[in-house]
């Protein structure tokens, strides 16, 4: 049997399309925030889901790679591979990751396949997550104890042809997690 088709009778059982919604973003944009928000509501909803961030990944398969720009390729990748197991066993995929190049999200949605994957952009200005900063870490670049960060001194360039785009500093998070939820539900039911 081919893993499409053990994809499609997984999500005939579970009811559901198996998609990945990417966040894709700076430190500090919301990404992780709505991501779980997100999990909680389809959970809520009886879809079965998987939940991946950077912070989870870098401390366990990715806890290798650093932040070079080879290195951010390398854990996106891999990202992208497991999300795809992830597919074919009828999960819907909710991925928090910067994912900062259109190189390394076009890969990831090379891998994923572009029919799976809704990418999400939370354009919140830089000066809203550094206010937030809520990990204290656009405070240590600031004193230069951490380099090559995303939007200071390493590069985010914005996703052209994202689905969706949501500057979070303007909405509650329930308003952005009920605009996310009523802009996907068509996409993720069969
Ligand atoms: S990505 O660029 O490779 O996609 P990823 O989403 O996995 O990044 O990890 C980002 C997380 O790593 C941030 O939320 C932050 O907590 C932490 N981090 C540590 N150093 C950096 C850095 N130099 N740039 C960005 N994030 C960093």
């Amino acid at each position: 049997m081919k893993q499409e088709q053990i994809k499609e009778i997984h999500e005939e059982k579970f009811e559901q399309k198996a998609v990945c919604i990417w966040f894709t973003g700076l430190s500090g944009s919301g990404k992780s925030t709505l991501a779980e928000a997100l999990q909680e509501k389809l959970v809520e909803n009886g879809n079965i889901t998987q939940y991946l961030d950077g912070d989870l990944l870098r401390n366990s398969l990715n806890n290798n790679l650093g932040f070079s720009d080879a290195d951010r390729l390398e854990n996106i990748r891999r990202v992208a591979e497991v999300t795809k197991l992830f597919l074919t066993a009828g999960f819907i995929c909710i991925n928090a990751f910067i994912s900062p190049t259109n190189e390394i999200r076009n890969l990831a949605k090379k891998i994923i396949g572009e029919e799976n994957f809704i990418e999400i952009y939370l354009n919140t200005p830089i000066e809203t997550c550094e206010k937030r900063d809520p990990k204290g870490l656009y405070a240590k670049v600031r004193k230069g104890e951490l380099k090559n960060f995303t939007g200071i001194d390493a590069v985010f360039e914005a996703p052209k042809n994202a689905d969706f785009v949501i500057d979070t500093g303007n909405f509650t998070i329930d308003e952005a997690i009920n605009f996310i939820y009523n802009q996907i539900f068509p996409l993720i039911s069969l």
